[in-house]
């Protein structure tokens, strides 16, 4: 069963776990390899630094928490996923800089101040509270740690935004029949990424949630942004 915007964490995970051996596969596919553009830019974003502890929630096949320990941090992948850990733990499992927890955004199983930072990439529209997760977030970070979020956002000018609604209305579900093993968890991409939060809107939960310095930074037109904040240094 796909889930729908309701986004009940039991078929999300059950999703994600269906879809997992072809999760990389597919967002080349899908984003015609822009992920990696995507990506290069989170983690300058995150700016990691050698000995850092970094929690990346909704770590999925831990692509961006490989990247994160290449930098020299200490990486906890955290996803509630166990199919998205378990190709995780295929494709990363050698590397000792990162550690695997299966867990709940919305419930870190982590003590308060643990982190330098904390990150999620594509995986904050999935949860179902996303303001719970990020002051989750900000719980287990310490004062004055950080927060960066890379995420599907709103297009910026009108011609980027009529391209990308073609592209998730038409291409995606076309090349998900072909290319994938479960075309319905395509449709709920187009869908949680059509009702999902704008730009100003995310910023604003970041706020809510307590963060400070709060920024943005559109890629790609606003397809992606990438939103950071600080953990104000007395809590
Ligand atoms: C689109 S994938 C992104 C994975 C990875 N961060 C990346 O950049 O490729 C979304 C991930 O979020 C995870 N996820 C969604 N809701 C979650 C929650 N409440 N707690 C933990 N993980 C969650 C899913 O299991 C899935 O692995």
């Amino acid at each position: 069963m796909k889930p729908d915007l309701s986004k009940q964490p039991e078929q999300v995970a059950s999703m994600f776990d269906r879809v997992s051996p072809n999760y990389e596969r597919m967002n080349n596919v899908m984003t015609l390899g822009s992920h990696v553009y995507w990506r290069a830019e989170t983690r300058h974003a995150l700016g990691a630094r050698e000995g850092e502890r970094i929690l990346d929630v909704a770590a999925g096949t831990g692509t961006m928490s490989a990247q994160f320990a290449a930098d020299g941090a200490h990486v906890t992948a955290l996803d509630f996923s166990a199919g998205m850990l378990a190709e995780a733990k295929r494709r990363h499992g050698d590397n000792r800089r990162i550690e695997f927890v299966q867990g709940d955004a919305t419930q870190l199983p982590f003590e308060d101040s643990t982190f330098d930072a904390t990150t999620v990439s594509f995986g904050i529209r999935n949860v179902q509270e996303p303001i719970t997760a990020l002051k989750e977030m900000h719980r287990v970070t310490r004062p004055g740690g950080r927060i960066l979020v890379c995420e599907f956002s709103r297009p910026v000018n009108a011609l980027a935004s009529r391209f990308y609604d073609s592209w998730n209305s038409y291409v995606i579900p076309t090349l998900a029949r072909i290319a994938s093993t479960d075309p319905e968890a395509y449709e709920y991409l187009d869908q949680s990424i059509d009702a999902w939060a704008d730009q100003r809107t995310f910023a604003s939960w970041l706020r809510e949630a307590g963060y400070t310095e709060v920024k943005y930074r559109n890629l790609s037109f606003g397809i992606v942004a990438l939103h950071r904040g600080r953990v104000p240094a007395s809590k």
